[in-house]
Order: C-alpha cells, then sequence, then structure tokens
C-alpha cells in the first residue's frame, strides 16, 4: 500500500525543465541542420510532391453511350447480296459499353428441323456403322440427335438436327472489309460526387452540324468522340483486315485525370487502345466468333431459319479518373463551358 502513498503524493510534485546552452558550434549546426530536415520534408514531400494540401477522389461515376455508323454491301457466293447496316452488325444494338461489330460470317440459310448427316468436323459424329449411332443420343459437341443410321455417303451419323448443317468454311478475306470506315462515336458522361463536378466528352455545342462533321483529332479536336474503326484498330498495332476476317478483341481506355485548381478545359479525356486478346499467334485461341440465328414461318406455318456464324471485333470501354483539388478551396462547380475549337 505504501506504493500507491508514493504515487499519490508524486502527482502532487511541480515539475519543470532546465535548459542547458551548449556553446559549441557542432553541436549547433547539427541541431539547426535537423530542424531545417523536418521543415525541408513538410513543404517539399508533403506539400510540393504528394500535394498533401488537396483532396483527392478516385471514384468516378460514369456512363457510356456508343453508336456506329455506316453501310455496307456484300456479295457472297452462297446466299447472294446483302445489305448491313448497324442494325446488323452491331450487335447488341443499344448503345453498350462493350458491344461486337460483325466484321465476317458464315450464312448457313434456310435449316428446317429434319434429319441429315452430322458434319464431318465433329469427332463424336463420325461412323463405320449403325452401332456407332446409338438412336437417342446428342452427338458431342455435335449438331443433333443421333437416329440410330450410319450414313454411307458422309461416315457421319444421320441426325434431326436444324438442316443442313453449316459446312462452309470461313472466308479468308472479311465480307465486311469496308467496316473500316465505319464510325463510332462514343459518349462518355463523369462524375466526381464529392466535389459535384461533371463533364462529358462531347464538345458542348449549339452547332448541330458539329457532330456530322468532324472527327477525332488528339490535338485539333479532342472533344469530338467520332473514331474510324480502322484507325482505332490501327492505334493497337494491329491490321484491321487480319483482325477482321478471324476476330478479336479491342479495349478502349478513357482516362480523366483532373486538377481542379488548374482550368477546367485542362480535365479532358485522354484514350488509348489495346489489343485484349494478346495470344494472337496462337491460332486456337485468337479471334471472336460466335453463332446466332434468325427464325421465319412460311406460307404453311413452317419454321425455318438462317444460321449465322460471325466473327468481328468486341469493343471494351473502360473509364479511369481521379480528381484533386485543394480541400479549402473547393466549392460546388459546375459543368464548364468549352471554348468551340476548328
Ligand atoms: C455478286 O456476285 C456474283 C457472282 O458471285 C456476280 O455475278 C454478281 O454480279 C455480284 N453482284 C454484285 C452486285 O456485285
Ligand atoms: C453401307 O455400307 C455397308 C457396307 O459397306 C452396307 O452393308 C450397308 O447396306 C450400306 N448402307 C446404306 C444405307 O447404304
Ligand atoms: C474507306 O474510305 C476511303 C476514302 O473514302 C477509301 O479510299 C477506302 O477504299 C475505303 N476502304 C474500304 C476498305 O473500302
Ligand atoms: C457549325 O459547325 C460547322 C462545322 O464545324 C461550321 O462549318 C459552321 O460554320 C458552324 N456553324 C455555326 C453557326 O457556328
Ligand atoms: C508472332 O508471329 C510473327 C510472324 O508471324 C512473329 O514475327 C512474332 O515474333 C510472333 N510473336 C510471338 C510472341 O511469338
Ligand atoms: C413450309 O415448310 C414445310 C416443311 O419444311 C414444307 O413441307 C412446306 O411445303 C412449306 N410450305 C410452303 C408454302 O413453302
Amino acid at each position: 500500500m505504501a506504493g500507491w502513498g508514493g504515487f499519490f503524493v508524486s502527482l502532487l510534485n511541480y515539475k519543470t525543465e532546465k535548459y542547458v546552452i551548449a556553446e559549441n558550434r557542432k553541436i549547433g549546426i547539427l541541431f539547426r541542420l535537423y530542424q531545417l530536415a523536418v521543415l525541408g520534408y513538410i513543404i517539399g514531400w508533403v506539400f510540393v510532391v504528394k500535394k498533401g494540401y488537396q483532396e483527392r477522389e478516385e471514384a468516378i461515376q460514369t456512363s457510356v453511350i456508343t453508336k456506329l455508323k455506316g453501310v455496307t454491301l456484300t456479295n457472297s457466293s452462297e446466299t447472294g447480296l446483302h445489305l448491313w447496316s448497324s442494325e446488323d452488325y452491331v450487335i447488341p444494338p443499344n448503345g453498350e459499353q462493350v458491344f461486337f461489330v460483325v466484321t465476317n460470317y458464315i450464312e448457313t440459310p434456310n435449316q428446317r428441323l429434319e434429319f441429315c448427316a452430322e458434319s464431318y468436323k465433329v469427332p463424336d459424329g463420325r461412323c463405320q456403322s449403325d452401332d456407332d449411332c446409338p438412336a437417342g443420343e446428342a452427338v458431342i459437341a455435335g449438331n443433333g440427335i443421333k437416329t440410330g443410321v450410319c450414313l454411307n455417303s458422309t461416315g457421319t451419323c444421320e441426325i434431326h438436327a436444324w438442316c443442313p448443317v453449316e459446312y462452309s468454311k470461313r472466308p479468308t478475306e472479311p465480307l465486311l472489309n469496308e467496316a473500316e470506315n465505319f464510325t463510332i462515336y462514343i459518349k462518355n458522361f463523369i462524375r466526381f460526387p464529392k466535389f459535384e463536378f461533371s463533364k462529358s466528352n462531347v464538345l458542348e455545342t449549339s452547332n448541330d452540324s458539329y457532330l456530322k462533321k468532324c472527327s477525332f483529332d488528339r490535338n485539333y479536336n479532342p472533344y469530338c468522340p467520332i473514331f474510324r474503326l480502322g484507325d482505332l484498330v490501327s492505334w493497337t498495332g494491329n491490321d484491321f483486315q487480319e483482325m477482321a476476317t478471324k476476330g478479336g478483341s479491342v479495349g478502349i481506355l478513357i482516362e480523366w485525370d483532373c486538377d481542379l485548381d488548374k482550368d477546367a478545359s485542362l480535365c479532358k479525356p485522354e484514350y488509348s487502345f489495346t489489343r485484349l486478346d494478346v495470344n494472337v499467334n496462337n491460332s486456337v485461341t485468337s479471334g471472336y466468333n460466335f453463332r446466332y440465328a434468325r427464325y421465319y414461318k412460311n406460307e404453311s406455318g413452317e419454321s425455318y431459319r438462317d444460321l449465322y456464324k460471325v466473327y468481328g471485333i468486341r469493343f471494351d470501354i473502360m473509364i479511369n479518373g481521379k480528381v484533386v483539388v485543394i480541400s479549402a478551396t473547393f466549392t460546388h462547380r459546375a459543368v464548364p463551358e468549352f471554348k468551340t475549337r476548328c
């Protein structure tokens, strides 16, 4: 208990510091250097380099709307003439941030639900005798259900399927080679909720004809987000016609790096373009294709369909952004006015 008593007595003691002045140059200089280092750290590193006085935000809210324009006519030996407009070649057609543009295709027209030979390309569909084609079994990775008959003419099982099955090969030249000249309009709205700052990548103008005529130029028209597909692909370092034949995937990155202490016009979108299916030399994995069908009914009400295997370029639009501002000065900023260029 004595310990407690001593502790309470010591609480009531008065303490002061005693200064010692050392008239020693070395110690004096060392002490001042130490103070200078602390000051230098605060001013140089925290304020100037790290901009510690600025507030930053990386939570960006964004919306992307796309629209493609361009029309082309294809003439394939099997199915004849086809007119392709954006409703046909953009999938899905509703202006998404990720979309696919058809550049090449295989069409299998007028398929009906019937009995026909499985394609020889499907290993499980090949047969030597009827025993290889048990009735009712689906062809693995194939097109239909086996009927129990091995067809001698093709060396494959007879199947119940949409007939005839797809047989032609991918054209070596893209059928929609003029897709190179299609244009894509990318509308991007961004908002940094903390600073109530919002902006878009399109020039604010009341001139209707501006967007109809302009095309993107990093230096002269940075607020005209209309790109030629051929340019987009060549900026990724690839050849459009080659990519259009087998398909591929292209990433479009829009970066907003904004310092609101500077003029708002300096807060502008920076675009970069990359090919995302990078393993291009490996012919098994490169490229992009999928199939879809269009269904019809003939006059007596029977269904038939056209099957398309489409090759094309998939575009992924990605948005990144951050904003910094001096915390003391940020106020509610409205959308800045852009000056019309060109
Ligand atoms: C389409 O191709 C066929 C031959 O494959 C040709 O006879 C025809 O003139 C072509 N049509 C057009 C409009 O080019
Ligand atoms: C297929 O060929 C085998 C023997 O080569 C023959 O026995 C069989 O009858 C043939 N089937 C048909 C449908 O022609
Ligand atoms: C794209 O347009 C340019 C100029 O209009 C033209 O010279 C070129 O042949 C077109 N490209 C294709 C693949 O049609
Ligand atoms: C609208 O823009 C077009 C092309 O950019 C230009 O030629 C025209 O003079 C502009 N019209 C007005 C009223 O500014
Ligand atoms: C891909 O193929 C090209 C020529 O076909 C060759 O020059 C290049 O080195 C290859 N790249 C890789 C990563 O193998
Ligand atoms: C409709 O299709 C069915 C089955 O494919 C066929 O038998 C019929 O003749 C077709 N009718 C007409 C009017 O084409």
